[in-house]
């Protein structure tokens, strides 16, 4: 089993990497060492997620760096500052309408800033003698499903489905993928990749489903729904996606990549219908009124119809598996957006506010 003693997260201030450092810093007593957030504070990254985590682990455990990882002169003196043995590579421009109404920052980022941290890891984990690379070492990517396409109305995305990327997102996180493969098969350099599908859970900015329809709930705001609504999703809670990642890292050999899903499809319209409940519940709404406010609007661009994970690989041979089941997670993720809303505040800016106009604007 991997020790991994400096690790290098990127993106630790978005939705999964925060949930991440949380998870190893609070939940996992088998981690004993340093964690250093690289992260641009995009208008996805909030600082404000982890402001406990800093005042606890802060400058012992846990160290902040604002910054951008295509930037090869910073994320070169970063391997050297800390000793970085392994890096967790979540950064990423993650959200797939904003990737059809601007791609240029997603190839960016998840391709450009992918290559450039590969390549600052091979530089700084290269043996001195020979051509090969530190024993101690571990680049971890972390993959979408949506690399994989779209399904019909039978079958799964296993490890082996041929890469089908079909919106501007899941074309640039295909192309981070191969050169992570490239990276490991050409130079030998160790790298773990794992592709999971739908993450919610707390911190999740609400731009994606789940967070835009609790918090348009609350505030009595229309429910805007793409299509015909019955597009499929595998939901997963964010802590499980994350002792999925953390098993791959302590136990996968070199060169593997897993699968990781919920095992959990659900029609968007469902899934709104299954939420509309607990939200009411929990915040004591008038249950007809929110569902009156569902909209049909626009479709979205190249809409993909089904994602579905086939994660049998993962759970066979690590034996990971998932703890929460999906009504628990809802109703978690409820309560987090009910408790915290300075942190909601914090993120609904200006920024935002434009986002939703240029998104839904277009889809009246
Ligand atoms: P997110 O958008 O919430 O967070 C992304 C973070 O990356 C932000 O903190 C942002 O500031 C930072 N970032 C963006 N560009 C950067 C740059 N150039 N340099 C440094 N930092 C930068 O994303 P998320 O939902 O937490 O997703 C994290 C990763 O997981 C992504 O790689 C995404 O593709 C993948 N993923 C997400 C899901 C999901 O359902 N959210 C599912 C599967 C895989
Ligand atoms: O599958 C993994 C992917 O899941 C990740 O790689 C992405 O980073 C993440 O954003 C997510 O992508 P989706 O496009 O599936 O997530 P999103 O929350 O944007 O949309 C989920 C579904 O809900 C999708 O079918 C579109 C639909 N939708 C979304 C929004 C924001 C609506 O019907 N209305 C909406 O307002």
């Amino acid at each position: 089993m991997r020790s991994l003693k400096n690790v290098l997260v990127t993106g630790g201030a978005g939705f999964i990497g925060c949930n991440f450092i949380r998870f190893l810093l609070e939940k996992t007593p088998d981690f004993t060492g340093r964690i250093v957030n690289l992260d641009a504070l995009t208008y996805a990254g909030n600082a404000a997620s982890l402001a406990d985590i800093d005042s606890r682990f802060g400058g012992r455990r846990y160290f902040f760096e604002h910054g951008d990882i295509c930037d090869r002169a910073l994320v070169e003196s970063l391997f050297v500052k800390y000793g970085i043995d392994t890096v967790v590579h979540f950064a990423a421009e993650s959200h797939v309408d904003r990737s059809i109404l601007g791609p240029e920052a997603f190839v960016k980022t998840n391709v450009v800033g992918t290559f450039t941290l590969l390549d600052a890891a091979r530089a700084a984990w290269k043996e001195d003698s020979g051509g090969g690379f530190r024993q101690d070492v571990l680049f971890h990517h972390i993959g979408t499903d949506e690399v994989y396409g779209s399904l019909g109305e039978a079958g799964f995305f296993t490890e082996s489905t041929p890469y089908d990327p079909r919106s501007p997102y899941s074309a640039s996180k295909a192309a981070g993928d191969h050169l992570v493969m490239a990276y490991g098969h050409t130079y030998g350099l160790p790298v773990t990749m794992t592709n999971c599908s739908n993450n919610y859970g707390p911190c999740q900015f609400p731009e994606k489903l789940i967070p835009l329809m609790i918090l348009n709930m609350l505030e009595g705001k229309p429910l805007p729904v793409y299509g015909d609504g019955k597009n499929i999703r595998d939901w997963l809670f964010v802590e499980d996606h994350n002792s999925a990642v953390w098993t791959v890292m302590r136990k996968s050999a070199s060169g593997e990549r897993y699968n990781i899903g919920g095992e959990n499809e659900w029609e968007n319209i469902r899934l709104l219908e299954f939420l509309i409940g607990v939200v009411s519940e929990q915040a004591g709404l008038d249950i007809e009124k929110v569902r009156s406010s569902i909209t049909y609007v626009k479709d979205r661009l190249g809409h993909d119809r089904r994602y579905a994970v086939d994660c049998s690989k993962i759970k066979r041979e690590l034996c990971w598996k998932r703890s929460v089941d999906f009504a628990e997670g809802l109703s978690k993720t409820v309560a987090w957006y009910l408790a915290n809303t300075q942190w909601v505040d914090s993120i609904r800016s200006g920024e935002y506010q434009r986002w939703v106009e240029k998104n839904y604007g277009e889809r009246r």
